[in-house]
Formats: C-alpha cells, structure tokens, sequence
C-alpha cells in the first residue's frame, strides 16, 4: 500500500512523505532549517530564474545557497529557453543539491508573459526540449513541478507527466488546479490519482493540504506517493510530524501550545536576524509573527503593535511579554 512504502526519487531514499513546498518569499534557507528539524521529508528552495543565474546576477546567486543540516534540498528553476535552463542548471549543480525542480506550475502574469511557469502547459514541444535539455546537463536527478493544465479546457497532467517520465525526469508534483484557476476552487484529487496510475515515477501530489487528516486523504484517495505542503506549513511546521504520525495510524501529536508557537517565532527571529540583519529581519518576520500567531488569543491586537515596531529587541520583548502573560492567564483571563 502506498501509505507504507519509502518514498525514493532517483535513487535518494526520504525518511517521510511529506515534503515542503517551493514558496516565493517564504522558503528561504532559515524557515528550511525550521521545517526540516520539524520532520519535513524534503525542502524546495524559492523558485530561482534561470536567466539570473545564467546572467550572473548577485542576488540569484545567493538564493543557491543553502546549509547541510538541510539536506535533502531540492532547488527550483524556472525559465522558457531550453539552452538557458539547461546553463542554469550547469550553475546549481555546483552546489550539488540533491534534486534540481522544473517549475512549470507559476501562473503569475509577468512569468506566464514570458512564456515561463504554468505557460509552458500550454506549449508541449517547448516542454519537452526544456525536459530534454535540462536532463542531459546534470547529473543530478530532475523533478517537475505542475498545475493540471492551462485551464479546465486543456488538461494536460497525463500526457505531460508521461513525457516527463520518457524524457529522464524522476518524480512529477502535480499541484491539482489549472493555471487559470490560480488558488480559487478546490484542488483536483481525481487527477492526481490519474497521473499515478499513468506512470511509473514517483507522483507527488499537492494542493489545499493543511492538516494531518487532509494528508493522509490524499495519499489514500490518489494513491499518490507523497504530499507537497505549502500554505498548511506557514506558521506551523508541526504539520510534518503531524502528518507522519497520522499516517502510521497514530494519533497526531497535540497541536502546539501558545507556548512553543511563541519560543519557535522567537527562535525563528533569532535566525533572521543573524543572517539578515536587523533592517531586513523585522520586515521579514512581520509576515511570520502572523501566521504563528494565527488564531491565538489576542493575536490581532499583537500583530498590528508589532507591523508598526522598527526595533527587534522590542518586537522581541513585545512577544516574549504576550506569551508570559497569555500562559499566565493575564491577556484573556484564561488559565
Ligand atoms: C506565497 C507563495 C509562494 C509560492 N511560490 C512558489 C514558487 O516559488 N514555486 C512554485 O512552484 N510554487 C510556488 N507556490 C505554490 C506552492 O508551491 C503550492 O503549489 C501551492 O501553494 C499549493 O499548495 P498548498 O495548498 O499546500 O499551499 C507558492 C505559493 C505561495 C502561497
């Protein structure tokens, strides 16, 4: 049964189903440590231009860079010229990743504009001599990422997934929505459950997974062989053990307290703000502290003092503040 095999891609073997999603802004190298410790299987970097690396630019460059301790570590491209993709991929695996990604699931305007991300679903050819060239640039086993199709008129998952496969690339993430669709409906678990019976390589799925319960769903309705999670991990990267766990047949683990959501907020600024410096680390952490703090008591009175708060040492004692007198019974009278 699928829920118990190893999920192997290529030949790297993943202790767990569960996996990070790429998130532009998001998965920086810090919240990849974070998730990694917190059990997630395999982590994505930010999806990463072919054409800045190949330009050289600084800034993309700097997005190559991750640590050990997050390994296994997979590093998305995007990109619309098959001899620019396959340069760039020349570039990352210098690093030696242990996975390089194909994004061809970005429905933003000014990527689709360039005939990048979830464009390509609607240009097969030019898919395959990407798929094509990208392979035979690297050693280094390939994965694609995708929507469903350009819109509900031209789904194309099967029959991309199944020239992926022909060409050398060694796991498919299918992302249930067409492009045109953006976030809004519900992802497709039917066509996910299509691709993997349609081909041999590892299918994993991903789309609208935010709890244990959703995870495991999606493995047992699609047969999928693995799950991407990408919203459901903001704030929360609990959700992997979690969804391990439940998979097992176990119980999932008690939801964290306000307590360690705080120590973790609190750790994760510390981070930022080592690697960033103050300016950029508040700035960075304003998204963060609210979703650590989504739903908790208080939470949005918190999150609006801290938005207006250009010092780290008092956003840090502001939280440090909230979670003694929230555990204490102090800001809601609970206790
Ligand atoms: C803030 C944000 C940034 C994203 N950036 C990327 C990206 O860089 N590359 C990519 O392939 N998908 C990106 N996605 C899409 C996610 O990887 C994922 O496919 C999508 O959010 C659906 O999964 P979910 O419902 O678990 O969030 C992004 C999504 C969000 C919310």
């Amino acid at each position: 049964m699928a829920a118990n095999k190893t999920l192997k891609i290529g030949d790297v073997s993943l202790q767990g189903k569960f996996l990070l999603a790429p998130m532009s802004g998001v998965t920086n190298s810090i919240f990849r440590r974070i998730v990694r410790k917190y059990g997630a299987a395999l982590v994505f970097s930010e999806v990463i231009s072919a054409e800045g690396l190949v330009r050289g630019n600084f800034r993309t460059l700097r997005m190559l860079r991750f640590r050990e301790e997050e390994r296994p570590i997979s590093i998305q491209l995007l990109g619309s010229d098959p001899q620019v993709m396959a340069q760039a991929a020349q570039i990352v695996s210098r690093f030696n990743p242990d996975f390089i990604d194909l994004n061809f699931g970005c429905p933003a305007r000014k990527v689709t504009g360039k005939g990048a991300g979830a464009s390509l679903l609607r240009d097969i050819n030019l898919s395959r001599r990407i798929i094509e060239a990208v392979v035979r640039a690297t050693p280094i086993p390939v994965t694609l990422k995708m929507r469903i199709g350009w819109d509900s008129r031209s789904i194309v998952a099967l029959q991309l997934a199944k020239l992926a496969e022909d060409c050398g690339i060694r796991g498919v993430i299918i992302h249930g929505r067409t492009a045109s669709q953006k976030f809004s409906g519900e992802a497709s678990l039917e066509m996910i459950g299509r691709v993997k019976e349609e081909v041999s390589i590892p299918v994993i799925g991903n789309g609208d997974v935010n709890s244990p319960e959703r995870a495991r769903k999606m493995i047992l309705t699609t047969g999928c062989d693995g799950v991407m999670i990408g919203r459901g991990a903001l704030g929360n990267p609990w959700i992997f053990l979690q969804a391990q766990a439940y998979l097992r047949g176990e119980e999932p683990p008690q939801p964290p307290s306000l307590k360690e959501k705080i120590k973790l907020c609190l750790a994760h600024y510390r981070m930022a703000l080592e690697e960033m410096g103050e300016f950029k680390a508040v700035r960075e952490m304003r998204k963060n502290i609210s979703w650590y703090t989504k739903g908790l008591p208080q939470g949005s009175t918190l999150r609006k003092e801290i938005y207006e708060m250009e010092r780290s040492a008092e956003v840090m004692r502001r939280l440090s503040l909230y979670q003694k007198s929230v555990v204490t019974g102090g800001v809601c009278g609970f206790g």
